[in-house]
């Protein structure tokens, strides 16, 4: 039985959910995290709702079975979209926490009233996706485009086999092609002035997506209100972590487990959260 020393289980189908697990460890510093990368068999987006729900079943049975944990973050909208119900059913008792792409804090902040949202093919062809679209498009016009290859190429980012020049020239080229696909962004009449990341992995390419949206529009992600959501949960149910017990080293804190190749995994944690290596090692999670 999970206690409130036990740690929070993160995952995703890859590396994309160190963004969120980013903003867990600043709202939640006092916590210990284990984080599952699914990279073995990312990306999720393009693999259809049957096999995305029995990964993430299985990777729920090893946080709890190897790892006992108290609460479940699933930091990849694809995966929160296919599985959630379906896992909460399941797992009586967790808290689960999913994360879906943030149409309603866009709508609040966007100005000319049309907000562009880039996610994964499941992501948006996902009955979940259409019931937020509905409910936050009374005053708002949402321009919608599934950006097929995008969590790949920033998958593939880590790789060390992978030259980093050609790679990051992929990945602004595909998010060229969408971005200009959605129409013009900018602040005046009928542009789109507020850009959704709604899947985890786009958080990494956010500068692409800057310098090629310009800077008057605002990009929007859940990684904060996720870990909020998180703490309020554990603080309601008495499970926050007491500030006085050992934490350990940074590695104990915060084990990181990939199904893929585990120095990309060393790497985006060392590059993209400060992490020392040690960090990480790999799962056999068939
Ligand atoms: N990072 C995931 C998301 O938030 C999925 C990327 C993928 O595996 O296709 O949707």
């Amino acid at each position: 039985m999970p206690t409130p020393t036990s740690p929070i289980g993160v995952f995703d189908s890859g590396i994309g959910g160190l963004s969120v697990l980013q903003a867990l460890r600043e709202v939640l510093p006092g916590e210990r995290f284990v984080y599952l990368a699914d990279s073995g068999n990312a990306p999720y987006g393009e693999r259809g709702d049957a096999f995305v729900q029995a990964r993430s079943a299985r990777i729920t049975d090893w946080m709890r079975n190897q790892h006992d944990v108290k609460a479940l973050v699933i930091a990849c909208n694809t995966a929160t979209a296919a599985a959630i119900d379906s896992l909460r059913d399941g797992n009586p008792g967790l808290p689960i926490i999913g994360v879906e792409p943030a149409l309603k804090p866009a709508a609040l902040y966007s100005k000319t009233h049309k907000v562009g949202v880039i996610a994964t093919q499941g992501t948006v062809s996902s009955h979940r996706f259409a019931t937020l679209q509905a409910a936050h498009s009374a005053h708002t016009q949402f321009v919608v485009q599934a950006c097929a290859g995008l969590a790949r190429a920033i998958e593939d980012s880590t790789l060390p086999s992978i030259s980093a020049s050609q790679n990051a020239t992929q990945i602004r080229a595909l998010c060229a092609q969408y971005t200009s696909a959605m129409g013009t962004f900018g602040t005046a009449p009928g542009e789109i002035d507020t850009l959704v990341l709604g899947c985890t992995h786009y958080v990494f390419a956010a500068d692409a997506l800057r310098s090629l949206v310009g800077p008057g529009v605002t990009l929007v992600d859940t990684g904060t209100p996720v870990a909020r959501r998180t703490y309020s949960l554990l603080h309601a149910t008495g499970m926050l972590r007491k500030q006085d017990v050992e934490m350990g080293t940074a590695a104990e804190a915060c084990q990181l487990f990939t199904t893929g190749d585990v120095s990309a995994l060393r790497h985006a944690a060392e590059q993209w959260l400060g992490l020392p290596t040690t960090c990480a090692s790999s799962a056999a999670i068939a």
